[in-house]
């Protein structure tokens, strides 16, 4: 994976998403959809590392955390940030760190000692999240599965800027129109230029 990641000594990170048609990516707390396989690319992609002595960090807003099913919670392998200015530490098991705001969490994994264990950071939702980390210069890329068609949604992926710009897939990414229960989807990997 050619995830840049330290650049002028600001770390960077990337977003990764599934979005319907109408950008939709969530309805009650949940995914709009069921697609294992894409769930399967979510899990392996963000904890992906060529140094087997670090992990990775997903960074998610406080719907996106307790919308993960309980038992699937903390995202296994990764160093799981939840953003929440509502929660205090105790709401979360002791090795979820909570932060108020994006900034804040991605100056404690560069100054802290977790950073020497850190290889990628990435940015897994909600809304809002989304939105303030694609204008931040520390943003690398987007990694977009789009699902074909339409879901009910309530939650929506904001305006993607016109800075970025789609690049090839990584090797690991599978090419093409996927298909699971009738619900066709394809990977897309969108890089801030
Ligand atoms: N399709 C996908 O790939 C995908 C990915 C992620 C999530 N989802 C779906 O999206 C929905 C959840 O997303 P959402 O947008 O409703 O909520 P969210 O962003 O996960 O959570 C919102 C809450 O997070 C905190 N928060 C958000 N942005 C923050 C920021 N910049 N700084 C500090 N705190 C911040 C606030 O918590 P406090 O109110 O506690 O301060 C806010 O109320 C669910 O349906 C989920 O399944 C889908």
């Amino acid at each position: 994976m050619s995830q840049l990641l330290l650049s002028n000594k600001m770390l960077k990170y990337s977003l990764i998403v599934a979005v319907c048609e109408s950008f939709g990516i969530g309805i009650k707390g949940d995914l709009p959809w069921h697609i294992k396989s894409e769930l399967k690319y979510f899990s392996q992609t963000t904890k992906r590392v060529t140094d087997p002595q670090k992990r990775n960090v997903a960074i998610m807003g406080r719907k996106t955390y307790f919308g993960i099913p309980a038992s699937k919670r903390p995202l296994p392998d990764r160093l799981n940030i939840v953003l929440s200015r509502t929660l205090t530490p105790a709401d979360l098991p002791s090795d979820v760190l909570l932060c108020p705001d994006l900034e804040t969490a991605m100056q404690k994994i560069e100054n802290e000692e977790i950073g020497n264990q850190i290889e990628n950071v990435w940015i897994v939702g909600g809304s809002g999240v989304y939105a303030e980390a694609m204008k931040s210069p520390r943003c690398h890329r987007l990694y977009l599965t789009q699902i074909k068609g339409n879901f009910e949604c309530d939650t929506f992926f904001p305006e993607i800027p016109p800075s970025f710009c789609e690049v090839p897939l990584d090797a690991e990414t599978p090419r093409g129109i996927q298909e699971e229960n009738g619900i066709k989807y394809e990977y897309k990997i969108l890089e801030k230029q």
